[in-house]
């Protein structure tokens, strides 16, 4: 094996949003040597950058019950008990401890005496902190900073893993498929130099965050094609809750406008959903404008159905308890950029695919069913979101579980191993690498999201999704032989991963009749 493609490490974190971060973090400051990897050129991109709402914190007249009745009211009862008391008992402390105190984050105030406390769909108090309205950004940025002032962490970003490296799967032993499946690292492709790096660690952490983009219409960045799943599955980790996609209810109707979020807490602070004539449709709903999400997408996509519209309107302008500019700088900056002015006129808004309630199953300390491997984050399933994830508790479970996760490695480290590189596999290249042809990666991307968006998406039925089964088995098949025999690069890897990723999603959307949730099927 060439020795600079080889790179030893105690902890391997896949992924740097808050998840990956704190978990890193953690582990660094236990002493630990962790490499960090992102397919992304910059560190800082991931889905926690983009977040705009906040983090669950406690509110004034607010309790840990409170918080779990709705969490668990939300998720429609099929949520991990365990799970809901450790984020409603350990959140608020981990917020204060870590995000104010050591990163100095200074949340928003309503009085130099008091943190804003903000409002969600599902929530039944103001609880959630906030940075205005980009408050993923500014949390992500500061655990960058963080993280590289740690001698111990190394960042390698423009770095894609390509699959998870497993005994026996990977090993050259014969006698090692009589031992006890365990990942041991990943191969990883260095997007620049093409050459796919082995990297052994004796723990994984998986944090490579959701899969919103496998869908036509997604709330999420290009890169959220779901990496960490299709990894974890081939690997043998277990999955579970997949066909639990949520859907955000407003994202800004626009054709170049990539899906921007219009944050719930728009919803929050006043705003109401209105047909193009300028009906209100939320009254009929108990929690009204503030039901939960997969209620309010519902709504809206009934509504734009019955009218055969591509879009509904929510009204700021004429209904706002704040200052729009003020309370919400980015969002009324990016309307104005595509002619909408947020304090004169309703904007139009439609759903998009937002976030994965299921993933790699993990226990209460982040520990997937494979040895060796810990998962946390949107790729991670804790059971905490049940079957509908209640708004801004992403941020949150990736702040505790990360830090949770790192602790239970830290505790039980041992660097220890059996598994000698020179047991291992090299990365396999094609002896005849095929060109890559950017317009059949494209078409086969389309085909993916479309098949998603229309027939896995917000309504399901039998039928639908047997249509998505056929059609994505046959382009599994086609996009299968392509990557034997393609050179590596990033596009390559993330369509391999991508159609395994919406396969996940059809075939446990298909095994689940019953309507809960996020999950709706209507036969
Ligand atoms: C939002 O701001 O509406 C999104 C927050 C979330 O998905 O948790």
């Amino acid at each position: 094996m060439d020795s600079k493609l080889i790179k030893k490490t105690d902890v391997l974190v896949i992924g740097c949003g808050i998840a990956g971060a704190s978990a890193a973090l953690e582990a660094a400051k236990c002493g630990l040597r962790v490499v960090v990897i992102t397919k992304h050129s910059e560190p800082q991109e991931s889905n926690t950058y983009y977040a705009q709402g906040g983090i669950v914190s406690l509110g004034p007249n607010d309790h840990p019950e409170l918080l779990k009745n709705d969490i668990i009211q939300t998720g429609d009862g099929i949520n991990n008990p365990e799970a809901v008391d450790i984020l409603a008992e350990e959140g608020k402390s981990l917020v204060d401890s870590i995000l104010i105190k050591e990163l100095n984050i200074q949340f928003s105030r309503s009085s130099p005496e008091a943190l804003d406390y903000a409002q969600e769909a599902g929530h039944t108090r103001r609880r959630i902190l906030h940075i205005k309205d980009t408050t993923g950004q500014t949390i992500e940025e500061r655990f960058i900073q963080t993280l590289q002032s740690y001698s111990n962490v190394t960042f390698l970003t423009g770095h894609t893993a390509v699959d998870l490296l497993t005994v026996p799967h990977h090993s050259k032993n014969p006698v090692s498929f009589y031992r006890e499946p365990q990942c041991i690292g990943a191969y990883v492709l260095d997007n620049h130099a093409q050459k796919v790096k082995t990297i052994f660690a004796p723990c994984t952490i998986l944090a490579t965050g959701g899969c919103g983009a496998v869908f036509l219409y997604t709330s999420n960045p290009k890169g959220a094609i779901g990496d960490g799943y299709a990894m974890a599955y081939r690997a043998g980790a277990r999955l579970v809750n997949m066909e639990y996609i949520q859907f955000h209810p407003t994202s800004l109707f626009h054709r170049d406008a990539d899906g921007f979020l219009i944050s719930e807490t728009v919803r929050g602070e006043g705003a109401r959903l209105k047909t193009r004539e300028g009906r209100t449709f939320m009254d009929n709903y108990k929690m009204k404008e503030m039901a939960p999400r997969d209620e309010v997408t519902r709504a809206i996509y009934e509504e734009m159905t019955n009218s055969n519209s591509n879009y509904v309107y929510l009204d700021l302008a004429s209904c706002a308890k704040v200052d729009i500019k003020k309370r919400f700088p980015n969002i009324y900056k990016t309307c104005r950029e595509y002619g909408i002015d947020i304090t004169k006129e309703p904007i139009p808004v439609v759903p998009a695919a937002h976030y994965c309630c299921g993933g790699i199953m993990v226990d209460v300390w982040g520990e997937s069913s494979l040895k060796g491997l810990y998962s946390v984050g949107e790729v991670s399933c804790t059971g905490l979101h049940g079957a509908n994830r209640l708004a801004s508790t992403s941020l949150l479970e990736g702040l505790v579980w990360g830090v949770r996760t790192a602790k239970r490695i830290a505790s039980r480290f041992d660097p220890k191993t059996s598994h000698k590189p020179s047991d291992i596999h090299e990365w396999y290249y094609p002896k005849k690498e095929e060109e890559i042809d950017p317009a059949l990666i494209n078409q086969d991307w389309l085909s993916i999201k479309s098949t998603m968006w229309n027939y896995a998406g917000i309504i399901r039925t039998t039928k639908r999704l047997e249509r998505a089964r056929a059609d994505l088995d046959y382009l599994r098949h086609r996009i299968e032989k392509f990557y034997r025999e393609a050179t590596m690069e990033p596009k390559v890897v993330g369509l391999k991963h991508g159609i395994q990723v919406a396969q996940l999603i059809t075939y446990a959307a298909l095994g689940n009749p019953v309507s809960r949730g996020a999950h709706f099927i209507k036969n």
